[in-house]
Parts: C-alpha cells; structure tokens; sequence
C-alpha cells in the first residue's frame, strides 16, 4: 500500500526566547543563528513525514522581512507543501511574537527542499502528501513552479 501522511501529521512549531548570546553585532538576531533554526525545523518536518533520514538539498526564498531584538519569542512554523519522489519541500514561517498581546508579526520565510535517504544513503521515495484544504493545494501548486524554477536553477547553473 502507498504511504501517505497528511501536512498536520508532520507540522512542528518551535519557540525561542532571543538572548544576548543569539544576537548580532548591530543588536539584532543573528541571521546564522536564525537559519540554523530554521534548518532544524524543516529537518524535523521532513523526518516526521518520511521517518528516514533526511538532508538539505536546497534553500530558496530565505526572505528575512523584519529584524528581531532581545527579550522577544521567536516563533518557528515548518510544514510539508510538496511532495516529488524522493524529495520535499517544507515551507518554514518565522514569527516575533509579542509578549504583552500575542500578537505576531512575520519575520522570515523560506522554502527548503529535504531528501529522504536510505539505508545505503542514497535517495528513497517519500510518502505521498493528502491535500485537505484549499490553502494545502494552493500551496501545492505554488510548490511546483518553485521545483521547476530550481530545476532550471540546476540545469543552466544560474
Ligand atoms: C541532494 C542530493 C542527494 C541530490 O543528489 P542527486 O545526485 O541530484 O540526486 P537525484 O538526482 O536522485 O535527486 C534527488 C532529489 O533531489 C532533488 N534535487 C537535486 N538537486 C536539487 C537542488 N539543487 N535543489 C532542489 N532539489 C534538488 C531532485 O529533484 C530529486 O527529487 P525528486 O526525486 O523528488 O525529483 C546531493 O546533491 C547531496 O547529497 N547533497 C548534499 C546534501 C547535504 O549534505 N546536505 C546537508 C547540508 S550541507
């Protein structure tokens, strides 16, 4: 039987309380620092969806909007929008999250592109993704022109 896992089977959240020590020299977060997590949580998501091992073929569109500052939440939002055959694309949303209210303001997106390996560490196929909402497939379809532009990305090495 195929398997097939659905995009809330896999999502993860994460949450992180900016330090002195995750800041840079001009008192804002620490853009390595910022994709360090960011890489983290699309691990995470990719793992959950395909239960392998998983590495990072690819990062686009790591967009950071706004800065963050000490004493803030940062909150990190990773799930599935794609799946190929032996890759997928995660999408991960950054937050500030205001203590005072809740409020959240993004800060950062990006869209990684994780491979399932197997036990020989070469690609293995990955579960098929069950598309439940409108958003999911719009996700979906917007995840595809990302995949033919890095595939072109890869053939004309521009
Ligand atoms: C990612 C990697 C396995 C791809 O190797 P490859 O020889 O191109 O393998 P394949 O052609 O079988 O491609 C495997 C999948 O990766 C995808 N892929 C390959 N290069 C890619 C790129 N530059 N961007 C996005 N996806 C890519 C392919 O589309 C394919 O997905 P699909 O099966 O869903 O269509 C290989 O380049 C690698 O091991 N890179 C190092 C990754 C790593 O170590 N990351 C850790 C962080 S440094």
């Amino acid at each position: 039987m195929t398997e097939e896992r659905r995009v809330s089977d896999s999502q993860v959240e994460t949450v992180h309380m900016l330090r002195p020590n995750h800041m840079n020299a001009a008192g804002r977060l620490f853009g390595g620092m910022l994709m360090q997590w960011l890489d983290e949580v699309a691990g995470l998501v990719a793992k959950r969806h395909t239960r392998a091992n998983v590495i990072t073929a690819s990062v686009d569109n790591l967009r950071f909007i706004h800065g963050a500052y000490q004493g803030e939440m940062v909150v990190i939002i990773g799930k599935v929008t794609f799946v190929g055959n032996t890759s997928l694309e995660v999408r991960v949303d950054t937050y500030s999250e205001h203590l005072d209210d809740g409020s959240r303001h993004p800060i950062n997106r990006a869209y990684f592109t994780m491979v399932a390996l197997d036990e020989n560490d070469r690609p293995k196929r990955v579960p098929r993704l069950i598309l439940e909402t409108e958003a999911e497939k719009a996700e979906w379809e917007a995840a595809e022109k990302r995949r033919q532009m890095r595939m072109k990305r890869k053939e004309e090495g521009f």
